[in-house]
């Protein structure tokens, strides 16, 4: 066993320190646990900050007519019904009671004159419904849970990396983690496990996400019997950078298009008109990208290939007040002041709509005392999310997921435990990568997978395309079980990558697999050779599994809505709409 391997015990053990993450740590604590949050990078900085524009809850502050009813509606439409709607059930009715405990912990959201919390239109969604603070809201969501988590009982390690999870006689039993900065090793065990690492968006090049967005608690739980589900749907925003080169795929918030911004092609044409005339810019996220990408590919894109996006029209005391953080963006990184002039932006990858399957109330996987909550975790936003929906999502299915936890504990006499020789062999494997011979590396796998990624599994997908895209995936899975790296365990990025390059890889073959048995186009899976969306594939979800170290594929239905919420669909008009399109 490692010299100096530090030795934890825990009633809840959580892994991720976003949004998700702490609101879990913060419920299991309040009811008493002993919890530990494992975060990979520094506390406060998670790629929940990248959810700039709002935090989607109908509170109906600026439109009475909003209610969870309408919240649950657009979901369930923008997911294009593959979502779990007891899931997007239980989110749309408790979303505005998150949001008000988040506002009573401190949160500093902007004002309406009447001092209620301000509400801004954002794609797709049929209300103001998104609740702001200018575009920094995940920042300061992030900052009030993490405010609030020193006033519960609950330590906190910071940038350390969990590499497995350990089971019992199939019982989750702990996880093994290092640190980063030394490379000395913890043991962490507990009666339940959180999953809440976020999802794998640096498995592309072009994305907004982070350094931290490598998939590492749904690999691990993955590898630890849990099943994955939706893997296919891969959300590019439509809106990031696209100049200059260094920042490409930054985001601009969907707050500029919620703030009146207007998108143009390079012959200055309104293109949103030609592809959904009725919410125009203010469409959904897959239908927005899919314009963007085709108005390039007819060449009527930006020098830089995007489109123009403008809020010029706003006036700049307006643009600076209400989206603060574009306009110091864009003068930092490109030298240009959006106050003044139109500027570039493109499709970026932001999410990870496919995740682990877990159940809709406690968030429990399939394996006895793990549980997932966040991006990690799927159900909620099927094909598509709408923006806004993941801060929500975090709040509410956090939460859920931290007293799933407790309950777990509560139902389950004992602790598990976790095998020493299992323990040796995890620390083996991790440490190979120093003593391989010619071993690979891991910097230049990173770089093919998101090749082999944005070429075959990108915005537009073909059956022949994602095939080809599987064997070369197969082929690079098979020389990453031997990648090195030179140097110490001490500031070693390259090692670090060997961890990140082995959890991408296997989420990115059940991307693959999941996006070639979907012979159909529904919301972010665009088939070029299956362009229309089929009533069968409406019934299915693609549910991977691990068996004998080979990803394997299953199909589960739907979850078939009950009558009272399919009456919902049946009404012509979301509700509080009237058939006339406006509101009641
Ligand atoms: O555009 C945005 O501000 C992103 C929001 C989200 O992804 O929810």
């Amino acid at each position: 066993m490692s010299d100096n391997m530090e030795s934890h015990a825990y009633d809840i053990l959580v892994i991720g320190s976003g949004g998700a993450g702490l609101r879990a740590a913060i419920a299991a604590a309040e009811a008493g646990a002993t919890v530990a949050v494992l975060g990979k990078s520094l506390l406060g900085k998670a790629h929940t900050v990248m959810a700039e524009g709002g935090v989607a809850a109908s509170l109906g502050n600026l439109d009475p007519a909003d209610g969870w009813e309408t919240h649950f509606y657009d979901t369930m439409r923008s997911g294009h019904f593959i979502n779990n709607y007891k899931t997007v059930e239980v989110f749309a009715k408790e979303a505005p009671e998150r949001v008000l405990e988040l506002e009573y912990w401190g949160a500093v959201f902007d004002r309406t004159p009447e001092g209620k919390i301000m509400q801004r239109p954002f794609g797709a969604h049929t209300f103001r419904r998104l609740c702001h603070v200018g575009d920094r809201t995940g920042k300061e969501l992030i900052r009030t849970l993490e405010q609030k988590i020193f006033t519960v009982n609950v330590d906190v390690f910071q940038e350390i990396t969990a590499t497995k999870l350990f089971t019992d006689n199939g019982r989750v039993a702990g996880a093994i983690a290092y640190y980063r900065e030394d490379g000395h090793f913890a043991l962490f065990s507990a009666k339940a496990v959180v999953i809440a690492t976020g999802g794998w968006g640096k498995s592309y090049k072009v994305t907004s996400n982070s350094w931290e967005s490598t998939g590492d608690g749904a690999a691990l739980a993955f590898e630890a019997g849990a099943e994955l589900i939706d893997m296919e749907m891969v959300q590019f925003h439509p809106t990031g950078m696209v100049w200059p080169p260094g920042v490409r795929g930054v985001l601009v918030t969907e707050g500029v298009r919620g703030e009146g911004g207007l998108l143009r092609n390079s012959e200055g044409e309104r293109f949103m008109e030609k592809y959904d005339p009725q919410r125009m810019e203010l469409s959904s996220r897959d239908v927005v990208s899919r314009s963007i990408y085709k108005e390039v590919q007819a060449g009527r894109g930006t020098p830089h290939g995007g489109a123009w996006l403008d809020i010029t029209h706003r006036g700049p005391a307006y643009i600076k007040r209400k989206l603060p953080g574009m306009y110091e963006q864009f003068m930092a990184l490109a030298d240009v002041d959006i106050t003044k002039t139109k500027f570039e932006v493109g499709p970026t990858i932001h999410y990870t709509m496919g995740g682990l399957k877990v159940d809709p109330l406690s968030c429990a996987t399939n394996v006895p005392g793990l549980f997932a909550a966040g991006e990690c975790a799927a159900g909620l936003h099927g094909a598509n999310r709408l923006g806004g929906n993941s801060l929500s999502d975090i709040l509410v299915f956090g939460k859920r997921a931290g007293d799933g936890a407790v309950e777990f504990v509560k139902g389950h006499e004992g602790t598990p435990k976790i095998d020493d020789s299992e323990v040796q062999a995890e620390i083996d494997r991790v440490l190979r990568p120093f003593s391989s011979e010619n071993g690979e590396n891991p910097y230049a796998l990173h770089e093919q997978l998101q090749e082999i990624m944005a070429t075959h599994a990108g915005i537009s997908r073909t059956g022949p395309d994602l095939e080809q895209g599987l064997q070369k995936l197969l082929e690079l899975k098979e020389r990453a079980r031997n990648m090195a790296v030179p140097g110490s365990r001490v500031f070693n990025p390259g090692w670090h990558t060997v961890q990140d390059v082995h959890n991408m890889i296997t989420l990115c073959e059940a991307i693959i697999r999941g996006a070639i048995e979907r012979k159909e186009s529904r919301g972010a899976q665009w088939r070029l050779d299956h362009p229309d969306e089929l009533e069968e594939y409406g019934k299915i979800n693609f549910v991977h599994k691990l068996e004998d170290g080979e990803v394997k594929t299953y199909t589960s239905p739907v979850p078939e809505m009950p009558a009272e919420l399919k009456e919902l669909f049946n009404l012509g008009a979301a509700p509080g709409i009237a058939k006339s399109g406006k509101k009641e």
